[in-house]
């Protein structure tokens, strides 16, 4: 259910630390959210400044130079440093994307860097995809079929069959998409997010998948599907360039050619 003011114990109250880095030459602020649930303190922001002549150039690497050099208590996640794990999702200047795959220059000014909104946070940068996932598992992402395979076969398909499957299946399940939706923000006890439904989509496109009927039942309701308002920021926002929003409008196109 949709919560309009943030709990007491969430609101910034005081100022947070600020690290300098004395002789830099090319300096450069990150206004980093912090949150320490075993402090017992609110949430704050800490103003780190590093020098980006000693920096990689994405975002990633600022971070990890400021754990490594100025506070290794600093906690985010990240893996593969390449765009394809999807774990260092985070929301970089007021817009959600990956910090290994966002370029520091893209970043104007002081760069602000809070965790994906409308999560709840396990600490600093992490937030908590306990209820992502299980949206993710109630779609029940795997091919599912009703015949036999053929004996001692694979179940082959087409190139033209196996094409539909593009656009869907790079997803990285970051959420970027899912919590830089409105009606995600509001609804996600229910409506099961862009991220989810390009997901659901991408087996329901599947020609070697056999319950699209069962799959299609599963969505079609008011809030799991229809909680889409085609407000776009899905597709504006994925850092892998797939629109759910599509896949969406797929899905709700599905639901009504079968009750023709
Ligand atoms: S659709 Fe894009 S933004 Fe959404 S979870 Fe997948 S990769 Fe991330
Ligand atoms: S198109 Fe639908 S899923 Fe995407 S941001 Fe808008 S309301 Fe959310
Ligand atoms: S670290 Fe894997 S996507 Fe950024």
């Amino acid at each position: 259910m949709a919560e309009f003011a943030l709990p007491k114990n969430s609101t910034i109250t005081k100022k947070g630390k600020v690290h300098k880095t004395p002789g830099a030459k090319d300096a450069k602020s990150f206004k980093i959210y912090r949150y320490d649930p075993d402090s017992g303190e609110n949430p704050r922001y800490d103003t780190f400044e590093i020098d980006l002549a000693e920096c990689g150039p994405m975002v990633l690497d600022a971070l990890i130079k400021i754990k490594s050099e100025q506070d290794p208590s600093l906690t985010f996640r990240r893996s593969c440093r390449e765009g394809i794990c999807g774990s260092c999702s985070m929301n970089m200047d007021g817009r959600n994307g990956l910090a290994c795959t966002t370029a520091i220059e893209e970043c104007k000014g002081e760069v602000r860097i809070t965790p994906l909104p409308h999560m709840d946070v396990i600490k600093d940068l992490v937030p908590d995809f306990t209820h992502f996932y299980a949206q993710y598992a109630s779609i029940q992402p795997w091919l599912q079929t009703v015949t036999p395979a053929p004996s001692g076969k694979e179940r082959l398909q087409s190139p033209d069959d196996r094409n539909k499957l593009d656009g869907l299946y790079e997803c990285i399940l970051c959420a970027c998409c899912s919590t830089s939706c409105p009606s995600y923000w509001w609804n996600s006890d229910k409506f099961l997010g862009p991220a989810i439904l390009l997901q659901a989509y991408r087996w329901l496109a599947d020609s070697r998948d056999e319950m699209t009927g069962e799959r299609l039942d599963e969505l079609e309701d008011p809030f799991r599907l229809y909680r889409c308002h085609t407000i776009m920021n899905c597709s504006n926002v994925c850092p892998k360039g797939l629109s759910p929003a599509k896949a969406i409008a797929e899905i709700k196109k599905m639901v009504v050619e079968r009750q023709i």
